[in-house]
C-alpha cells in the first residue's frame, strides 16, 4: 500500500533555493548517521498544493536527538530539547527554525492527555497523525532525495479535497482535531468525509472536547480566529455543537454570530484608522466578550476560569452591557462629549466590542468620536487649575468639563475659558 512518487521537480520549482540547500543538508546528515530523515506533514501538504509554508518538521527513523545535535554542530545552530517528548529545534541566527523529532508510535495513557511516547517507524508515526492530508513525508537522504512517501492514499485525499482521519479514535485521543478539521475545511475549501464527520460528532456530543485543557483549545480555536473564512468556520462549529462545548452554558445563534462579523468587521476600520486602539487587542478576547455579553454569569464565569481571561474580564462584560443601554438612546445629534460620558476610559477591547451592538444610526458619529479622541489634547491640566487657587475634588470636575466642552467644540482657548471660569466663580462665593 506504499506509494513513492518522485517530487524532486517540484521541489525545485518551488522551494526557494536557500531552504532546498537546507533540506539537503538534513538528508546527508542523516546518512552519515545511518539513519532515514524525513519533512513530514504541513510543508509536504502544501507543497503539493503549490501554497508557500516553510515550517520544517522533520522525523528521524532512530536516534532523533543524537541526530538532531549532530545536525546542528553541523549547522552551528542552537538545539533546544524537549525530551520528554524525544524531540527537540534548531535555532538559527535569524530566528528560522526546524523541529525534529523521532519517528513515534503516540499512545495516550487516557483520552486526551499529551502523548506519551514509544519509539518506532515513520510508518507508525504517520498513521498517528490527524488527517490523511498531513499523513505525508518526503524522504531526505541523498539517495532517495525527493521521494514523497505516502501509505494511506494521502495524495489522492489531497488531490480530491478530502479531510479524513486515518483510524477511529483519532478524534477521541486528541480532541483538538475537532477544531483543526474544521480549520482545514474551510482554509482549502475541502470537504469533511461522511464517516470521519460522523466520528468528530459522536466525540463533541459525548463531551471529549471538555477533557482537553482550555490552553490547548484556546491555541487551535485562536488559529481559527487568525484565517481568513472565520465566520464560515464559527457557523459550522456552531451547527455541531462545537461551541456550545467549548464555551459551557452558553448557546450558540446565528445572531451572535451576525454580532461578531460587525466588530469583526469594526476591528478592521480601527486598524486602517486608527491604529492605536488596536494595540494589545486579542481576537479570542473580542470573540468572548460579544459571545458571552448575555448569557447567564454561569457561562462567562466558565470560560473566564477555563481560557485563562484576562482579570477585568468578568467586570468589562458588566460595563458593556451597561454601556450598550446607554449608547442605544444616543442619536444622530448626539455629541461627542455624550460618548465620552460612556465610553470614558474604556480599553481597547470594550471600544471595539461595542461596536456590535450599536445602532447602525449612530455607528459613524461613534466612528467620528473615536477619531476625535485619538488627536484630542487639552493645553490644561490639573496643575493650571489650583495654581488659580482651587483644591480638591473640584479640579477633576473642572478639567472634564472644559474637557467635554473642548470635545464638543464649545470653547476654542480653554486657558481663557478657564481664567474666565474661575473670575465668574470667585465673585460668585
Ligand atoms: N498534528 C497532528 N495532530 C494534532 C496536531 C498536529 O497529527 N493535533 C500533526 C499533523 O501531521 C500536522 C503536524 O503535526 O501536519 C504539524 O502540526 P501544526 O504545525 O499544528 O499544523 P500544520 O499541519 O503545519 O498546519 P498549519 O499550516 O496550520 O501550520
Amino acid at each position: 500500500d506504499l506509494h513513492k512518487y518522485n517530487i524532486l521537480k517540484k521541489m525545485v520549482e518551488f522551494i526557494p533555493p536557500k531552504y532546498m540547500n537546507l533540506l539537503r543538508l538534513l538528508g546527508i546528515y542523516g546518512s552519515e548517521l545511518n539513519m532515514p530523515v524525513y519533512v513530514v506533514g504541513g510543508f509536504v501538504r502544501d507543497l503539493l498544493l503549490s501554497r508557500k509554508n516553510f515550517d520544517i518538521d522533520i522525523v528521524v527513523e532512530g536516534d532523533g536527538l543524537k541526530y538532531a545535535k549532530y545536525a546542528a554542530r553541523n549547522l552551528r545552530t542552537t538545539f533546544v530539547e524537549h525530551s520528554e517528548f524525544h524531540t527537540g529545534s534548531l535555532f538559527f541566527k535569524d530566528g528560522f527554525r526546524i523541529d525534529i523529532a523521532t519517528a513515534r508510535t503516540e499512545y495516550y495513557e487516557k483520552p486526551a492527555d499529551l502523548p506519551k511516547v514509544e519509539l518506532s517507524t515513520i510508518k507508525k508515526d504517520l498513521y498517528r497523525r490527524d488527517f490523511s492530508i498531513n499523513a505525508m513525508a518526503i524522504k531526505l537522504n541523498s539517495e532517495e532525495f525527493g521521494v514523497l512517501i505516502d501509505f494511506f492514499g494521502c495524495k489522492h485525499d489531497l488531490d480530491r479535497g478530502i479531510i479524513k482521519i486515518l483510524y477511529n479514535l483519532s478524534f477521541i485521543e486528541d480532541p483538538t482535531r475537532i477544531l483543526r478539521a474544521i480549520r482545514f475545511e474551510k482554509r482549502f475549501n475541502f470537504k469533511i468525509e461522511n464517516r470521519t464527520l460522523e466520528l468528530l460528532k459522536d466525540a463533541v456530543n459525548n463531551g471529549y472536547i471538555e477533557k482537553v485543557t482550555g490552553m490547548r483549545l484556546r491555541e487551535e480555536f485562536e488559529k481559527i480566529l487568525n484565517e481568513r473564512n472565520i465566520t464560515e468556520s464559527i457557523d459550522e462549529m456552531g451547527k455541531f455543537g462545537i461551541l456550545d462545548h467549548l464555551f459551557l452554558y452558553s448557546q450558540y445563534k446565528k445572531s451572535k454570530l451576525e454580532t461578531f462579523e460587525k466588530v469583526l468587521k469594526f476591528y478592521q476600520w480601527i486598524k486602517k484608522n486608527v491604529p492605536k486602539y488596536s494595540y494589545k487587542v486579542k481576537l479570542f478576547h473580542l470573540f468572548l466578550y460579544s459571545y458571552l455579553v448575555y448569557e447567564e454569569e454561569q457561562a462567562a464565569l466558565y470560560s473566564f476560569e477555563r481560557y485563562g481571561l484576562p482579570k477585568k474580564f468578568l467586570n468589562n462584560l458588566e460595563k458593556l452591557k451597561e454601556a450598550i443601554l446607554q449608547l442605544n438612546k444616543l442619536n444622530t445629534y448626539s455629541s461627542y462629549s455624550d460618548f465620552y460620558k460612556i465610553v470614558e476610559n474604556f480599553d481597547n477591547e470594550l471600544l471595539i466590542v461595542i461596536s456590535g451592538f450599536i445602532k447602525e444610526e449612530i455607528k459613524d458619529k461613534y466612528k467620528s468620536y473615536l477619531l476625535k479622541i485619538n488627536d484630542f489634547t487639552l493645553e490644561i491640566d490639573g496643575k493650571d487649575i489650583m495654581s488659580l487657587g482651587i483644591k480638591g475634588k473640584l479640579v477633576g470636575v473642572i478639567l472634564n468639563e472644559i474637557k467635554m466642552k473642548k470635545l464638543d467644540g464649545k470653547i476654542q482657548n480653554e486657558r481663557e475659558y478657564l481664567m474666565n471660569f474661575v473670575r465668574g466663580f470667585n465673585e460668585s462665593i
